[in-house]
């Protein structure tokens, strides 16, 4: 057995997103779009986890697992229901929450925007509307203002990508869900803008607390064919919000996976040619973008194991991104505030969780400067597009009776928290980690 040891003041915690776990979220752009015909949204949010009235029970939870840190967002839709309307309960509410992890002992790490907007918001283009940054600004500060001075992090907004190429330039079930080059740009520059604004805004109000962007990653890897595709998306995916984090304390890495582009060696000379014009290059992208480059989907090859997502089961993506980003922003803090699975069997969870530390110890050793792990997600939730059936919780719930109950798993990754310590067999972690699982069949 190796014993690999992580930093004293390392954040370990489990992260949730208002909307997938609240609960009514009734005046959100999700609300409607999950009720829309034609969406491809599997079930509609409905009571969630009831996080909403239940969190003081499921904050004192995670405490107990031996974790230190709670990573949860704040709901625009709720604090704002109409234009230049601040719900002073909403505000209250948060504020109560932000007491409840302190006194649990808990650092928290409050997500101004995980994806849902106001339905005002949206009705006149969300983040393709000109006034949107400027309105995300002053939410963000009424919000940083009401939560008080007990918040060190603050991340912004929660993978731009999703809302710009998730929603702009591809089927991953985001609203939209149109394919419309010239909003998508639109949107890409109105996340980074409003982005920048919050960080402002944060180091105004609170100059002790910490910035930053959580910023959706994924390994990526292509032969001389898929290079030029892979660049771009890696580029528009990936980088362009990467590159505005330069005025910010740290950068949220999100990995699950890893996606794969082979294609035949003329590909690349034709992709760079296309990709030199701008009106070919806006016909080509949604394709490159979403094709097997760039979202998580249906990107795992042929006999993979994959997750319930049908992403490929792949732990060890998160060193390659850390190591990535850790040579694109070099000195950057790094924050692991997303990585998990989605499975039924939470034996493949203690495995990725041991396969995905022990990788990124190893980026960690060769200098990459991670501040913490938090893993997705606390608890079940509701998938967005998938609705409730995939599993990412370390606890479970069940949605009929609000019974939760912690997996193994969660004890598992609150032992490490507490000890600092992961025990890998000698074998490597990979070999011993499967050693006592059995792999999941596609
Ligand atoms: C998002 C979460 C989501 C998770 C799993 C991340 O991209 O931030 O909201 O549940 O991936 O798909």
């Amino acid at each position: 057995m190796t014993t690999l040891d992580f930093p004293r003041d390392f954040l370990w915690g489990a992260a949730t997103s208002a909307h997938q776990v609240e609960g009514d979220n009734v005046n959100s752009d999700w609300w409607d779009w999950e009720l829309a015909p034609g969406t491809h949204c599997k079930a509609p949010s409905g009571k969630a986890c009831e996080h909403y009235t239940r969190y003081p029970r499921d904050i004192e939870l995670l405490a107990a697992l031996g974790l230190n840190t709670y990573r949860f967002s704040v709901e625009w839709a709720r604090i704002e229901p109409s234009e230049g309307v601040f719900d002073p309960e909403a505000l209250d509410h948060y504020r109560r929450v932000v007491e409840c992890v302190l006194e649990n002992g808990l650092v928290p790490m409050v997500t101004l925007n995980h994806f849902t907007l106001p339905r005002w918001v949206a009705a006149e283009g969300g983040w393709t509307w000109n006034r949107t940054p400027a309105l995300f600004e002053r939410y963000s500060r009424r919000v940083v203002d009401a939560l008080g001075d007990g918040v060190p992090w603050y991340c912004t907004i929660n993978e731009p990508t999703a809302m710009s190429t998730g929603g702009y330039m591809s089927d991953w079930g985001f609203p939209p869900r149109v394919v419309d080059p010239r909003r998508w740009r639109t949107s890409i520059a109105a996340l980074i803008d409003a982005h920048r604004r919050a960080v402002i805004a944060i180091h105004e109000l609170r100059p002790g607390a910490k910035a930053g962007l959580a910023a959706f990653t994924v390994e990526t890897v292509a032969n001389a064919g898929g290079k030029p595709a892979a660049d771009y998306a890696l580029r528009m995916n990936q980088d362009i919000f990467l590159e505005a984090t330069a005025d910010d304390d740290f950068i949220g890495v999100q990995t699950y996976t890893r996606n794969h582009l082979f294609l035949p060696r003329i590909a690349a000379p034709l992709t760079r040619l296309a990709l030199a014009v701008r009106p070919i290059e806006d016909r080509i992208a949604a394709r490159l973008l979403d094709l097997k480059t760039a979202a998580p989907g249906t990107q795992a090859l042929p006999g993979q194991r994959v997750t319930q997502m049908g992403w490929e089961y792949r732990p060890d993506a998160l060193s390659a991104v850390v190591r990535r980003i850790a040579k694109l922003c070099p000195g950057k803090d790094l924050v692991v505030t997303e990585n998990g699975v989605a499975t039924l069997k939470d034996t493949e969870r203690v495995e990725f969780i041991t396969r995905a530390l022990a990788a990124l110890h190893e980026a960690m050793a060769e200098g990459a400067p991670v501040r913490g792990y938090i893993h997705w997600s606390l608890m079940d939730n509701f998938e967005w597009a998938h609705g409730y059936g995939p599993k990412f919780g370390l606890i479970a719930v069940d949605f009929e009776t609000q019974e939760r109950t912690v997996r193994p798993s969660g004890f598992y990754l609150g032992g490490i928290a507490r000890s600092g310590q992961l025990y890998v067999e000698d074998a490597g972690p990979a070999e011993a980690a499967t050693a006592t699982s059995r792999p999941a069949t596609a």
